[in-house]
C-alpha cells in the first residue's frame, strides 16, 4: 500500500528534507583532498544529531555508518573508511538519510573533489541530474509508477549510459523505504497510479560503459554493501524527494525546483 501524507505530515517531511539539504551542502564544502570518508561520516553524524535528528542509515540492515560515500567506480552504498582519503579529481557520491519527529528524509548527490572534473565526468553528472528532472516531470497525478522509471531510464539509455538493475527509488515517510519501488528503467504504463500526497525518492544511478556493447549489470562487493560498475567506469547517483501534488510534482528541497 502506498501511504498518502496529510498536509501536516508533508510539512514535517519538507522540513526534514530542507534540513538534509543544508547538511549535504556543508559536507560538499568539507569534502576536500586529504579528508577521509570516515571523517566525512563523523561530521555528518554530528550535524544530523546536532539538528535533533538521527542518522537513518546507521544500523539499517546492519549498515555500519551514518552515510554512504561511494567513490569513482562505486555506484552506491560505499562504506566510509579511514583508509579512503579523498584526492583531487575523485568522483564522490554522498547518500544520507535522517529521521526527525517520526519522519525520514533521504537524498544523494555526486560531485568532483577539488576541481571541475573532466568533460566526461561533467557529462555523467549532467545526465544523472537531467534524468532525475525527467523522473520528477513524470510524477504527475494519474500517471503510473513505471512512467517515472521509464522517464529516467529512457533518458539515460538514449545517451549511451547504463542504469542499475537491482537498486530502486522508493516511497518515504514514517519508514525510510515505503511502497512503491521505483526502478531506474522499465516500460511505461505499469504499476500503481500516482495520487496527491505521495512522497517518492527518485534516484538515478548510472555510468557510461567503456564498451558500448557492455550490458553487464552492477556488482556487489564481498563486503555485502559496496556496489560497483562492472567495468570500473565512474558512476553517478543523485536522489531527491518528490511530492506528488495537485499543483504538479514538487521537489522537497531548499531551493525549489531542480
Ligand atoms: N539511500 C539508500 C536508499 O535510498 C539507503 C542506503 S541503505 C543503508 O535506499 F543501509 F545504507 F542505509
Ligand atoms: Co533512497
Amino acid at each position: 500500500m502506498i501511504i498518502l501524507k496529510s498536509a501536516a505530515e508533508l510539512a514535517l517531511i519538507r522540513e526534514n528534507a530542507i534540513l538534509l539539504d543544508g547538511i549535504i551542502a556543508k559536507l560538499e564544502q568539507e569534502a576536500c583532498p586529504g579528508l577521509s570518508t570516515a571523517q566525512l561520516d563523523r561530521q555528518a553524524e554530528r550535524w544530523i544529531r546536532g539538528a535533533g535528528a538521527e542518522p537513518a542509515f546507521k544500523g539499517y540492515l546492519g549498515y555500519p555508518a551514518s552515510i554512504c560515500t561511494s567513490l569513482n567506480e562505486e555506484i552506491v552504498h560505499g562504506i566510509p573508511s579511514e583508509a579512503r582519503v579523498l584526492r583531487e579529481g575523485d568522483l564522490l557520491s554522498l547518500d544520507i538519510g535522517l529521521r526527525r519527529r517520526g519522519f525520514y528524509a533521504d537524498k544523494a548527490t555526486t560531485f568532483v573533489i577539488g576541481c571541475q572534473g573532466s568533460p566526461a565526468l561533467r557529462e555523467l553528472l549532467a545526465v544523472a541530474w537531467e534524468a532525475l528532472r525527467c523522473g520528477v516531470e513524470a510524477a504527475q497525478i494519474g500517471s503510473r509508477v513505471s512512467d517515472i522509471s521509464h522517464a529516467i531510464g529512457s533518458f539515460i539509455e538514449a545517451r549511451g549510459y547504463q542504469v542499475v538493475r537491482h537498486f530502486v527509488g522508493h516511497g518515504i515517510g514514517r519508514q525510510m523505504h515505503e511502497e512503491p519501488q521505483i526502478p531506474d528503467y522499465g516500460l511505461p504504463g505499469r504499476g500503481a497510479r500516482l495520487r496527491a500526497g505521495m512522497v517518492l525518492c527518485l534516484e538515478p544511478m548510472c555510468w557510461k560503459p567503456q564498451d558500448a556493447s557492455d550490458e553487464r549489470e552492477e556488482q556487489v562487493a564481498v563486503d555485502g554493501w559496496t556496489v560497483r560498475t562492472p567495468g570500473g567506469e565512474p558512476a553517478a547517483h543523485v536522489e531527491e524527494m518528490v511530492w506528488v501534488s495537485e499543483g504538479g510534482p514538487q521537489v522537497l528541497r531548499r531551493k525549489g525546483s531542480l
